[in-house]
């Protein structure tokens, strides 16, 4: 009998090793921990429980049935972050370079299945050679399958992918289907076809880390929403991310205990926006003063910095936060951020995550290369994405909601529940100095009257009055008591009930 124990034993620890010492040693002089190293950091101490540790592959070519290794390059299951349930996967790039064959991916749907099934999110840390060469098509069914259950998991339950190492060729789109995507500094890279292929094709000489490095897709081309300096503070970030969010799309993100005044008054806002209305000031002041303990997790920072994206909580409960930033392009909206924030909002609402939407907007920027760009159809995203949004909406207009931009920030006439405006708002079709050209273009030559007639328009419209006459904004509020103003209003929208009518899907415009 204790020789059978001892052998569960010896099997277990031969399967911890993965690759061996040998290339366990490779991968820490590169900077990256092992497979299971990274689960031990993500997951609360001992609570985790392993799937399939024994499982091998099948392939017979290539001299593979004589190497069999327990797990077959990856390890998953299931455990806890402070507390909640998530499922996991960890690539273990010391077997077969973490490739992807039939049975390393049946261990990934395993547990993505169960996710589903039981309501847990699923956090994926991917260090991989990519398909398994030996496997052929084997490999690209086994990607399939995953990609099958990324789509099916897309708001049912958070994803979130690491990228911890190589992420190369079609093994990009399991991580870009899931909800966020972070990424190592100098450790990993995600590209659809590397530097070689590039050469070869377009002449480009461009190293791995340009073309798809962490700096690449967050600054550039916002594949991914973060960027961090190793892999400890990237899975320390994560399970700081997993206590913003519900478990699944069936249960309400987690109240934590919260350890400041609702109706804190910062008198200090009363001076935040500047006596010129072309003076920038920064948003995330506001966003920090209004969150429990100024605590606030920025998504997608490096890009698009003219929008802000991210999560704070109020009164302990998750709220996400939309705010136009005044610091980039005077907080224009344009592609970029509009895409951006689409994207957000859909998350949020997909996850009855409440929304917090802070206004500052001049309009859309202006120019061929937005038109050019597709602007009306990628400004329509955030437009269509407020719309059809039925979680608890709250918008605070600080300084300008001009035009177009101004129906799109969360309006009134978006559903939205509460919509406050400060006394410095300025809610009008266009800024004055625009207006007085337009309408008053025959008198352009004579600058007095012009600057009378600006000065008529600012007195007129540049004001939250006319339209909280309308109805259209709820309250004039003091700056002042912004956070206490907007914890009341969330906390009046905790049973919403808003649906929206039944389809099949809405046809966003993408
Ligand atoms: C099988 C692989 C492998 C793969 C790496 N290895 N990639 N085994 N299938 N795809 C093995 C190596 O043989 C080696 O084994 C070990 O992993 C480590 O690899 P190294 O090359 O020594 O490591 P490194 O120098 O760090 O380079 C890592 C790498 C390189 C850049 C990922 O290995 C590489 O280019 N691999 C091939 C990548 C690729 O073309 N994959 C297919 C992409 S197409 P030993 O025994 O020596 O330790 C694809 C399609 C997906 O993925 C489609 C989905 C729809």
């Amino acid at each position: 009998m204790k020789d059978i124990l001892n052998q569960l034993e010896e099997r277990r620890a031969a399967a911890r090793l993965g690759g061996g010492e040998r290339r366990i040693e490779a991968q820490h002089k590169k900077g990256k921990l092992t497979a299971r190293e990274r689960i031990e950091l993500m997951l609360d101490e001992g609570s985790f429980e392993e799937f399939d540790m024994f499982k091998t592959h099948r392939c017979t070519d290539f001299g593979m049935e004589g190497d069999k290794p327990a797990g077959d390059g990856v390890v998953t299951g299931w455990g806890t972050v402070n507390g909640r349930m998530v499922y996991v996967f960890s690539q273990d790039f010391t077997v077969f370079g973490g490739s992807l064959s039939e049975t390393h991916a049946e261990k990934i749907c395993k547990i993505m299945d169960m996710a589903m099934q039981n309501g847990a999110p699923v956090i994926g840390m991917n260090d991989s050679g990519g398909a398994r060469i030996q496997e052929g098509v084997a490999s690209l069914a086994g990607y399939a399958e995953v990609f099958q259950r990324n789509i099916m998991a897309s708001g049912v339950v958070p994803q979130i992918s690491l990228i911890m190492g190589p992420c190369a060729g079609g093994a990009v789109y399991s991580p870009a289907m899931t909800d966020f995507i972070f990424m190592v500094k100098d450790s990993s890279y995600m590209f659809v076809t590397g530097p070689d292929v590039v050469k070869t094709v377009t002449n480009e000489i461009v190293t791995a880390e340009e073309l798809g490095g962490a700096s690449t897709h967050t600054k550039k081309s916002s594949v991914a929403d973060a960027a961090f300096e190793n892999d400890v503070e990237a899975i320390a970030e994560t399970r700081r991310l997993i206590d913003f969010l519900p478990l699944s799309n069936r249960e309400k993100a987690p109240v934590r205990p919260f350890f400041d005044e609702v109706d804190r008054i910062e008198d200090s806002l009363d001076t935040l926006i500047p006596a010129n209305p072309n003076m920038p000031y920064d948003m995330k002041e506001l966003i920090t003063k209004i969150a429990d303990e100024g605590d606030f997790f920025e998504i997608q920072r490096d890009f698009a910095g003219n929008i802000i994206t991210g999560f704070i909580r109020i009164e302990g409960q998750s709220v996400g936060v939309v705010a136009n930033q005044p610091m980039v392009l005077a907080g224009c909206l344009d592609i970029d951020s509009s895409r951006k924030a689409a994207r957000f909002v859909r998350f949020c609402d997909a996850f009855e995550i409440p929304i917090l939407t802070l206004v500052d907007v001049p309009g859309f920027l202006p120019g061929t290369a937005q038109e050019y760009g597709g602007v009306i159809k990628h400004g329509a995203k955030l437009l269509f994405a407020y719309g059809e949004a039925t979680v608890p909406k709250v918008t605070v207009i600080t300084r300008k909601a001009y035009g177009g931009a101004y129906d799109v920030m969360a309006s009134k006439h978006l559903r939205g529940d509460f919509n406050y405006a400060w006394p410095t708002a300025e809610i009008a079709v266009m800024g004055a100095k625009g207006a007085t050209e337009i309408l008053y273009r025959s008198e352009l030559g004579d600058a007095e009257k012009i600057a009378a007639r600006t000065k008529d328009y600012e007195e007129r419209f540049a004001n939250p009055f006319v339209a909280a006459e309308k109805g259209f904004i709820d309250e004039v509020i003091q700056p002042r008591s912004t956070r206490r103003r907007v914890a009341r209003a969330f906390a009046s929208l905790r049973s919403k009930k808003l649906s929206n009518p039944w389809k099949k899907h809405d046809n966003i415009p993408l």
